[in-house]
């Protein structure tokens, strides 16, 4: 992967420009956010406030409202980052985008958080090929006050400056796990499957979907199984990996993955919606409705 931004095309948003390539901090510039732009965000968090009761971790809705997120404007990061530091010694940092991967590792190994500050526009409600600011903050944040979890995040940035080093196949390994993790993860609770993953936490469909819909394969968390899984990122996800709890997520990155990648650079990876017999199985998906083109 070049170390550009994959985002060039969205840098002109409707504040303005923006210029193209930085990948510098930027303070986030509140004062120039839109009313729509705050109602965007209103609609956005009530929508998911409604849903996801019963539905995400029960960490993640314990979070939400320890963090006091305005759920009528956009908040500041400014005034989430002295709880946020006291919390798990992190803080939020103001981006562009997407950012290139070993910017985003140092961020991580740093316990900064970069959250991209501008949103979505109305008619992107529901679908943004890309993180905005409510998926960054209202995904992401809560999760970063949680010991362990925090724990888990930053020993992610340091593994992926670890596998810059090594090459594309160690990162797009390390990225896979990311992606099946951070972004789309479901963890056992008492009370039953819930959400951790941003990705799915920002989406009214996928939190849905990938609770209650019988297409998507539910497999028990096996990381070098995730590191060999494939995934696309223009659907719902064909499996999800289910944790028994954050702690696993530590344990099983506790250690150099570096004998893993050699490892695993000589096997094949598998499809998104491969089941193996050495699987955990919690629902074979149906795999209703899954594309069959351009699959990765
Ligand atoms: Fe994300």
């Amino acid at each position: 992967m070049s170390a550009v931004p994959q985002r060039v095309e969205h840098q002109m948003t409707d504040k303005g420009y923006v210029p193209v390539y930085t990948t510098s901090v930027i303070e986030q510039p509140w004062a120039s956010y839109t009313p729509t732009d705050h109602v965007t965000w209103a609609a956005l968090y009530a929508r998911q406030q409604a849903l996801l009761p019963g539905r995400a971790s029960q960490v993640f809705l314990d979070n939400l409202v320890r963090l006091g997120l305005g759920a009528d404007a956009i908040p500041k990061f400014d005034e989430i980052n002295p709880m946020l530091r006291r919390a798990t010694g992190w803080e939020l940092v103001g981006v562009e985008g997407l950012l290139p991967e070993l910017t985003f590792f140092e961020h991580l190994a740093n316990r900064r958080f970069p959250v991209t500050w501008w949103i979505r526009k109305p008619e992107q409600i529901d679908y943004l090929a890309e993180p905005d600011l409510f998926h960054d903050l209202f995904g992401h944040v809560p999760l970063l006050l949680e010991p362990v979890f925090a724990d888990y995040m930053q020993a992610y940035g340091q593994g992926g400056l670890r596998a810059h080093g090594l090459g594309p196949v160690a990162l797009s390994q390390l990225t896979r796990l990311y992606w099946y993790t951070v972004e789309f993860g479901l963890i056992r609770e008492a009370a039953g499957l819930r959400i951790y993953g941003a990705g799915i936490l920002s989406s009214k469909g996928e939190s849905i979907h990938c609770l209650e819909s019988s297409a998507p394969n539910r497999i028990g968390f096996d990381l070098t199984r995730i590191m060999r899984t494939r995934y696309r990122i223009d659907s719902y996800q064909k499996t999800y990996f289910v944790i028994d709890g954050y702690r696993q997520l530590m344990e099983a990155t506790a250690a150099d993955f570096a004998p893993i990648y050699t490892d695993l650079a000589e096997n094949e990876s598998f499809p998104a919606g491969a089941v193996l017999a050495t699987d955990t199985l919690l629902n074979r998906g149906t795999g209703e409705g899954w594309t069959a083109d351009g699959d990765v």
